[in-house]
């Protein structure tokens, strides 16, 4: 059984970045890259409404003739989310990423936003866990106990 959501927000940590839907697109650049992060959750009135991503800026600014100055994030936001719970495993969230092409998920519980796991930290958990498995593995073919 391979890891849960809950595990990779244990190390690091239940913070997530957001901005509102009528934030422009500037000012989400501008936290994106205070934060470096790829990514922010839209939020209004505590629900979450989109997903902002660089991929969205890369596709829906320039090449659409917006002005991310004057443009607000509700017009170029993601609003087909795929979320997961803590419960989720990191073989079942790679598997989202994967299929459905986005590379950040929403943690969602109880109708509450408790973290996101991008793809990088799915992939690391992966790993840990195979170098784990490996590590078990030379152990035992070496017979230490
Ligand atoms: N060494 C690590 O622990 C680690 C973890 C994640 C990513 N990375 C590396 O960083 C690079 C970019 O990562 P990425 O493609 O996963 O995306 P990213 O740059 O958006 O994410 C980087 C980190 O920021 C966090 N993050 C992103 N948006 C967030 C938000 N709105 N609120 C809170 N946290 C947020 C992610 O969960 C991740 O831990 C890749 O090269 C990846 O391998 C390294």
């Amino acid at each position: 059984m391979s890891k849960s959501i809950a595990q990779i927000l244990k190390l690091k940590g239940n913070d997530v970045w957001r901005i509102t839907p009528d934030a422009s697109i500037y000012d989400a650049l501008a936290l994106m890259a205070e934060k470096n992060v790829g990514a922010l959750v839209v939020m209004e009135q505590n629900q979450v409404v989109g997903i902002f991503t660089e991929r969205d800026h890369a596709r829906k600014v320039d090449l659409e003739g917006r002005c991310s100055q004057k443009a607000s994030i509700r017009q170029v936001m993601s609003v087909d989310i795929c979320y997961v719970t803590p419960q989720t495993t990191v073989d079942e969230a790679m598997a989202i990423v994967t299929e459905s092409r986005r590379r950040h998920l929403p943690v969602m519980e109880n109708d509450q936003l408790v973290g996101l796991a991008s793809i990088g930290d799915l992939v690391k958990a992966s790993l840990d866990e195979k170098d784990f498995e490996i590590k078990q593995l030379k152990r035992y073919i070496k017979g230490d106990p």
